[in-house]
């Protein structure tokens, strides 16, 4: 049983991980729109990923028989400046969600909750690859600059990016395949 001041901050970052989907699904919506299909893929990639963190949550607060509670999720950006811009913002938000999981982190480290500190070390790790991934696309972008040729090679590297389901949520029937590669 997760405590009730556990149990609301983990809704909330439930919350926040389908806002990251959200806002990702919109920057691939965007790119689709400008014509760059390879971020698109990339962006929808993201997004695809950003509900297994979710569901990864979803179920977590299940399995200590807690309720899961649904909030309003808040429309994110549809129009950006270029592509340095949509990293640039990617970035900016990864910040905030990893900030978001260090406090989630020392609440549990207060509580004592030693079952949710080790679950959300999972989170943790995932922190430190988003801002990697970011910060190397971001640095392919700055160097480019108005390059045309530049943008077409990135392009067409992002749009290699496969999704590989880390996490299949306990939700879906089937799911005795659960997959959740990252803790075996
Ligand atoms: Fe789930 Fe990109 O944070």
């Amino acid at each position: 049983m997760l405590s009730e001041k556990m149990n609301e901050a983990l809704n909330v970052q439930l919350n926040k991980e389908i806002y990251s989907a959200y806002l990702y699904m919109s920057m691939s919506a965007y790119s689709s729109y400008i014509g760059l299909d390879g971020f698109a893929n990339w962006f929808m990639i993201q997004y695809q990923e950003e509900m297994t963190h979710a569901m990864k949550i979803y179920d977590y607060i299940n399995d200590h028989g807690n309720q899961v509670k649904l909030m309003k999720i808040p429309q994110p950006p549809t129009t950006f400046d270029s592509a340095l811009d949509m990293f640039e913002k990617t970035l900016e938000h990864e910040k905030f969600v990893t900030n978001s999981i260090n406090e989630l982190v020392d609440l549990a480290i207060e509580e004592k909750d030693h079952a949710t500190y080790t679950f959300l070390q999972w989170y943790v790790s995932e922190q430190i690859e988003e801002e990697s991934n970011d910060n190397e696309i971001l640095s392919k972008l700055k160097l480019m600059g108005n390059d045309g040729s530049g943008m077409y090679m990135l392009n067409k590297e992002l749009s290699q990016r496969v999704f590989v389901p880390e996490y299949t949520s306990k939700a879906l029937s089937g799911s005795q395949n659960q997959t959740d590669n990252k803790s075996q």
